[in-house]
C-alpha cells in the first residue's frame, strides 16, 4: 500500500477531472451581501437535511459566515458563468449590479437552479480548507440544466451522453 502523498499536481489533475456542480454561497456583513463560487458542495444527510461546503482557511465569505452563523446556496444554472467567474475574485463588492433577493435573511441569486438556506451545523477543519456543515431550513428548485465545471471549464449535464 502506498503511503506517501502524491504530487501536488498529479492530485489537482485527478480533481479537474471530476465534473462538479457551481454554486455561489452567499451570507450578509451586516446590510451588504456577500458571495463566493465554490465547487466543493454536496449533500450530507437526509434526516435531518445537511449539506456541506468546503471553504477555504483565507476566504473573506468564511469569516463572514462564522459571524453570521447562516450561509445560503445558489446552485447556478447553465448560462450563469460570469457569475461563476465574478464570485471567484475578491472583493466587498462582488454583489455590486448583480440582482438578488432577501430570502430567509440571506442573499438568493434569481435564476438559479437550486436554493438552499443553513443554519451552521459545525465548522471542522480540514487541511487548508473548513468544511461548513449546514442545517438545510430551505430549499427550492428551478427546472432549468445545472452549470458544471470540469478541467477548468464551465458546461451542463446532458443525459446519456456518449
Ligand atoms: C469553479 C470554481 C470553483 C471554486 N470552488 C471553491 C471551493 O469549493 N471552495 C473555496 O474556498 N474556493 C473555491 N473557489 C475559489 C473562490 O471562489 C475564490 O478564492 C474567491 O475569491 C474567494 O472569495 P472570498 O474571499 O470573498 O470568500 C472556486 C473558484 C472557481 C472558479
Amino acid at each position: 500500500m502506498e503511503t506517501t502523498s502524491p504530487p501536488a499536481a498529479e492530485f489537482r489533475d485527478v480533481m479537474a477531472g471530476v465534473c462538479t456542480p457551481v454554486s455561489v454561497v452567499t451570507t450578509m456583513d451586516g446590510r451588504r451581501p456577500h458571495g463566493t463560487t465554490v465547487s466543493a458542495f454536496t449533500s450530507l444527510s437526509m434526516e435531518p437535511p445537511m449539506i456541506l461546503v468546503a471553504l477555504d482557511r483565507g476566504s473573506e465569505l468564511l469569516a463572514l459566515v462564522r459571524a453570521h452563523g447562516r450561509f445560503g446556496l445558489n446552485v447556478l444554472a447553465s448560462g450563469q458563468e460570469a457569475l461563476a467567474t465574478r464570485f471567484a475574485r475578491k472583493g466587498a463588492d462582488k454583489f455590486d449590479g448583480v440582482p438578488w433577493l432577501d430570502s430567509h435573511g440571506l442573499p438568493r441569486m434569481p435564476g438559479a437552479a437550486g436554493w438552499l438556506a443553513c443554519e451552521v451545523h459545525e465548522l471542522v477543519e480540514g487541511g487548508d480548507h473548513v468544511v461548513a456543515l449546514g442545517l438545510v431550513t430551505a430549499a427550492e428548485r428551478l427546472a432549468v440544466p445545472p452549470l458544471t465545471y470540469h478541467s477548468r471549464e464551465f458546461g451542463t449535464h446532458v443525459a446519456g451522453a456518449r
